[in-house]
Formats: structure tokens, sequence, C-alpha cells
């Protein structure tokens, strides 16, 4: 059995991170998986989580089930977060999944019985994890060109031309604000361009939103998602609150849906609690019930959207600083983009040789792809970071 198992291929996020752990050089530095550090180089557990796991801790009378779709009111407030607080929810419907990772799989499983011959259009480039998780579901993959690298901004033509060559039916994954891993995101004109396209060519959009918070803010960051939800038919989202609320390892996300009528809607619901069940029969519970205590608190949600805002205006500030570090060590404006992109990261224009030579010689972990986290730059370090990253650019 086993000895016919192929080895598997490195996750590029997560062999680094376990690379790192095992370095035992003090001065090592960690840009590369993302997670949210403060200035002391921590991931704290946010304050109002902390509260709202005390108060689960004292509360909570029974670990009975709770069913396949998870808890209907935390799915009602993640609901509320991405679509507003005016939403018309008549068609909207969500399950409580595991992680944003989970919510994409169930997703994609769900809409592989709907339309069995679709292929997914992702990004290029994308979040790693996109490509093995989609071929899992079964899919067969394209790509569509994204990022320009020369100006740090979207190849908003090449993508527009890419996926006028879409079969009709075919599901586009889009990253909801803070693309990973470049940091560059649509404008909402360029937006409704790609819905035209959409309708024009019923594609059907697949919405990763895991960053919901870290770009322009809470509200902000789910502009594009709402304006979907205004002018497409139907859609999905595959939400994370590992991010916005730090519960990283608690797994906690919703797969949400926007159905063409109520009817369908609740069918698709209904169908996606036995893509569940089928799978792993229930989420856990802790974190979204955790979530649903700082969502429904008025105390704890304000303190909650207060942390995440200092944590946004800190990636913010750090961007600014290592964009003005990098112009005054290189001489050059070449790297200015990184002070105007959104969410926790951004790309360097390094090779794999270079990025090899950053952590051997420098104890500087960045991923291959060049994509570093920008919450994980040293404040008291970006001129020593500007230095080594120019150095190893000058010696190509
Ligand atoms: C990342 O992109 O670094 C995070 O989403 C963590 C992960 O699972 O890859």
């Amino acid at each position: 059995m086993f000895e016919a198992l192929p080895e598997p291929k490195p996750d590029a996020i997560l062999s680094l991170m376990t690379a790192f752990r095992a370095d035992t050089r003090t001065e090592k530095m960690d840009l590369g998986v993302g997670i949210y550090k403060d200035s002391a180089g921590k991931t704290p557990v946010m304050r109002a989580v902390k509260s709202a796991e005390g108060r689960l801790l004292e509360t909570q009378d029974t670990k009975a089930y709770v069913s396949p779709t998870g808890s209907a009111p935390f799915c009602a407030a993640m609901i509320e977060q991405v679509f507003g607080k005016d939403a018309d929810t008549s068609r909207l419907r969500a399950v409580q999944s595991v992680g944003g990772s989970g919510a994409l799989r169930i997703l994609a499983d769900l809409l592989k019985e709907g339309r069995p011959g679709a292929e997914i259009w992702i990004s290029d480039p994308s979040w790693p994890n996109h490509v093995p998780l989609m071929k899992a579901a079964g899919y067969g993959l394209q790509n569509y060109p994204y990022y320009d690298a020369a100006t740090g901004k979207v190849r908003i033509d090449d993508m527009l031309a890419a996926l006028g060559n879409a079969a009709k039916g075919d599901i586009v994954l889009l990253h909801g604000c803070c693309h990973n891993p470049t940091g560059a995101d649509l404008s909402l004109d360029e937006w409704n361009g790609i819905i035209d396209l959409l309708l024009e060519k019923d594609l059907f959009p697949f919405v990763d939103l895991a960053y919901q918070g870290f770009g322009d803010g809470l509200e902000e960051d789910a502009a594009a998602v709402r304006l979907l939800a205004s002018r497409v038919p139907e859609m999905v989202v595959a939400a994370s609150c590992s991010k916005n609320l730090g519960l990283y390892r608690e797994r906690v996300g919703a797969a949400m849906l926007l159905g063409k009528s109520e009817e369908e809607a609740t069918r698709a619901h209904a169908r996606l609690g036995s893509v569940v069940r089928a799978n792993y029969s229930m989420p856990p519970d802790h974190g979204a019930n955790t979530t649903e205590i700082v969502m429904s608190d008025e105390g704890l949600n304000n303190d909650w959207r207060e942390e995440l805002e200092t944590m946004r205006q800190r990636m913010v500030g750090l961007r600014q600083a290592f964009a003005e570090a990098l112009r005054k060590r290189s001489n050059s404006e070449r790297f200015d983009y990184i002070a105007s992109q959104k969410g926790m990261f951004s790309r360097l224009p390094l090779n794999t040789e270079q990025i090899d030579a950053l952590r051997e010689d420098y104890a500087i972990y960045i991923v291959g792809d060049g994509r570093i986290n920008v919450a994980g730059l040293p404040e008291d370090g970006l001129d020593t970071l500007a230095d080594a990253i120019c150095t190893v650019l000058a010696e190509d």
C-alpha cells in the first residue's frame, strides 16, 4: 500500500515556517508565513478574543453536537460582516467552515456538483495552496495574468483578455482584497470591468476573502464582494477569521453563497451541509463560538475593531517605512510600490538564488516567489534588511 505513495511536494510556505523554527541564529527574521506580528515579533491572542474565550469557558454547559452547517448565529454574523448590515440577506446563506481553506474546499466541492465540467481560473500568481486545493477537488485549472512586477499594479487588460477566453460557465477565483502574494488590488472601476465580463460570459465568481480588515479597513475591504453581490445573480465567498481575529489554529471561517433565488440559495445551503457531512461531519466549535461572542457583544466588538485597526495601521506604517529604507539604500524609486499596496504581502523582485542567499547568509526568510509578510518587518531593522536585499540584488 504505502510504498506506492509518491513523496509529497513540500508546501512553499509551511516548509519555510519549519525551517525558520529550526534556525538557531538569534538575528533571524521571519517574513514568510502570513501571520500578523506586533512590534515585539509576537502574534498575541486579540484582547476581545481572550475575553470571549473566558466567557465561553464559564458559560458553556454542553459540548453536544451542533450541526454540519455549524452555528447559525455565527453564520449570520459573518454574513453581516462580509455583505454589510444593510444587505438583503434573503438570497444569502453561510456555513461555518474549518478556516478559510476549509471554506474554499467545501465550496469547490459544491460547485463541482453544480457544474461538473467547469474549469477554475486562478490568478498568476496566487496563494500557492489554491492550486493543490482546487486540483484535489477535481478541477482542471487555468491561469489569468495578474501582476505587473515593473509597476506593482494589476495587469488589468491582460487579465480581462485571458478571462475573455474562458468557456461559458467556468469559475473565476478572485481575491476579495489584499491579494496574496502581491498586495496589488483591483480598483472598484476594474472590478466593474471584470463583473461586466463575468456577466457577458456567464462566468461564476468564487471569492477568497482571507484578509478583510488588513487593507483599507473592515468595511472598505468588503467593497468588492458587496459590488459583486449587487450585480451578479449568484456567487460564493470563502471568508476566514484566521487573520482578522487572529484565530489561525482554531480554524474558523465561513463558506457563503448568494443564490439566484431564495429557493436555490436554501437548496445550495442544504447541499453544502451534505458536502460537510460526507467530509468531516461537522466543524469544530470553539473558535466560531468565540467569534460569535465577539460579534454580538457591543463592547467586545468595538474593542476588536479597534485592535484590528491598530494592526492595519501598523502594517501601513511598516510599508511606508520599508519603501523609504529601500529608496534610500537603492537610491531609486523601484520599491515605492510597496508603500501603496494592500494588506499583509508584497513581492520583492528576487530570484531563487537571491532568496536562498538572504536565508543562508543573513537568516532572512522570504517565500520562494519573493513574497514578504509586511507584518514581520522589523521596525528597528529596516535599514539592515534593505541593505541585505540591495546587496544580494547587486551581487547577481
Ligand atoms: C499564508 O499565505 O502565508 C497563510 O495563508 C498561511 C497558509 O496557510 O499558507
